[in-house]
């Protein structure tokens, strides 16, 4: 659709995918909250969607013999195989409304802030197809639609976890996290073609002044 289209452009730019390093990096716990009493199982194979630059992956993997993690853009893949320090991980091209897996070959799926910008009806129904039974769904939401997201999972047995953690961060490190929330990018286009006819220095003045990003410095 063209609302996906449009997603797959945002992620794909190099500019949000380097940015992305400044995103906060999920604590070791939330995986072994979320996990819980399969952490004492065989846990085969772990399909972790939108897998961006792999920061879920990272905390997950290690229970896991197998783990595949797909995402449309090419950027973040290659940034996240840039990254990867497991040989049983392996990063592709794929799509939540059209998982890559076998019918009931998947122990745990796992979606880190990227459940807001899919089709959620055509995901969970995927998400039936290739779950083993007795598998889990985890999914990891930075405060976006994060009551919405849980109140429509259908399953009486769904647990909520909230994880608060605290961060120190260098100015640097806060303007980049700024620039790499979703919005930004779109915000900062917007403002632009607002401020066409401008002068190139007029607008590069305008655009710094509105730029919330550089409100910190
Ligand atoms: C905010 S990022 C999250 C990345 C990573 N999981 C994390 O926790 O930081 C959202 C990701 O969802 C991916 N995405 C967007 N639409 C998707 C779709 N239809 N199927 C799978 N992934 C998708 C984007 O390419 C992007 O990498």
């Amino acid at each position: 659709s063209g609302y996906i289209c449009k997603m797959f452009r945002y992620y794909e730019s190099k500019s949000i995918t380097q940015k992305y390093k400044y995103r906060p990096h999920y604590p070791v716990k939330i995986a072994e909250d979320a996990l819980g009493n399969l952490k004492e199982k065989k846990l085969d194979f772990l399909l972790d969607v939108g897998c961006g630059g792999g920061q879920a992956v990272k905390i997950f993997a290690p229970y896991f013999d197998k783990v595949l993690a797909i995402d449309p853009s090419e950027n973040q893949l290659e940034e996240a195989r840039s990254q990867n320090k497991f040989a049983h991980v392996t990063y592709e091209v794929g799509l939540a409304e059209k998982l890559p897996c076998n019918d009931v070959s998947v122990d745990v799926i796992t979606v880190a802030s990227a459940l807001h910008w899919l089709d959620r009806q055509k995901f969970y129904e995927e998400v039936d197809r290739v779950l083993k039974p007795g598998g889990r769904e985890i999914y990891l939401q930075v405060c976006n639609k994060y009551a919405q997201i849980y109140n429509e999972i259908k399953y009486a047995k769904k647990l909520r976890y909230d994880h608060f953690t605290e961060q120190v961060w260098s100015i640097t490190e806060l303007k980049g996290y700024i620039q790499s929330i979703d919005s930004y990018e779109t915000y900062m286009k917007d403002i632009e073609m607002q401020l066409e006819e401008f002068s190139e220095k007029e607008r590069k003045a305008k655009l710094l002044e509105l730029d919330s990003s550089e409100q910190f410095i």
